[in-house]
């Protein structure tokens, strides 16, 4: 049986799996740009290519999506040409021209809980930086933190002249100064003026993501404002997510160090 005859009766198959590489089943051939080819042995066992970005011998996967989070569950859509699919949307249909570029291809969401501070201005973006090192591999993306509590808030400010701060400070109990004009006291008199300063910054931030790194300004870190004197420990929710470009070199841990 010739070769294309073969490949008729059994059509090669490409199984995307749950948070995991594509997988080629079937007899193929896999070449660089230049169309030069990888030595495989394709009869033996299936093709696993990398669709997370980050394996260190792409384009085959080397198992590096299981520790960074990588997450991908598409699913076939019967009775719908793709055609119909992409005219839905014109950023899919860009993806679609372009497979494996400016996909949002991971999504990571974690908890991060900050041990419990004095009142006061503090700075968390190396925490965050820290609690997600998948910042790294994200080429455009966006980090949202989220704040658990409401006697406490979250703000971009300058990150320089810890004066800033203690003005901040300042600003905050002139707006929402302690006092017996509140009428929820019964958790002491910091409370209802932590809440309304609060509500004043907001539990949240949104940061763009780009190269690998958050796109915060030169004098702009992400604070958290503790406003309890005796205040707990404080959990944020950090959502990043981002497309990494696969088939280039500089976003992966990798490749940069060669
Ligand atoms: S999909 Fe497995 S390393 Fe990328």
């Amino acid at each position: 049986m010739g070769h294309n005859e073969s490949n008729q009766q059994h059509p090669v198959t490409i199984r995307c799996r749950v948070d995991g590489p594509l997988v080629v089943e079937g007899s193929v051939r896999v070449t660089d740009h230049r169309g030069c080819e990888f030595s495989i042995n394709t009869e033996k066992k299936p093709v696993a290519l990398c669709r997370c970005g980050l394996s260190g011998s792409r384009p085959f996967c080397d198992g590096s999506h299981k520790a960074s989070g990588f997450m991908a569950s598409e699913e076939a859509t019967n009775g719908i040409a793709p055609s119909k699919q992409i005219s839905a949307s014109s950023s899919k249909k860009e993806n679609l021209d372009h497979p494996g570029h400016h996909s949002v291809n991971k999504i990571v969401q974690r908890s991060l809980e900050v041990a419990a501070m004095t009142s006061g201005f503090h700075p968390i973006t190396r925490l965050i930086e820290k609690a997600l090192p998948e910042i790294e591999s994200i080429e455009i993306g966006m980090l949202h933190v989220f704040l658990q509590h409401t006697s406490a808030g979250l703000l971009i400010t300058e990150n320089a002249d810890p004066d800033v701060l203690v003005d901040l400070s300042c600003a905050m109990n002139a707006l929402a100064p302690e006092g017996d004009h509140w009428i929820h006291s019964c958790e002491g008199p910091d409370d209802m003026p932590a809440h309304v300063k609060s509500v004043l910054e907001g539990p949240s931030v949104s940061v763009p993501v780009g190269n690998g790194k958050l796109l915060l300004g030169t004098w702009q870190g992400i604070f958290l404002a503790e406003h309890r004197r005796h205040a707990s420990s404080r959990r944020l929710i950090l959502s990043l997510s981002g497309s990494t470009r696969a088939s280039l070199a500089p976003f992966t841990r990798q490749e940069a160090s060669t």
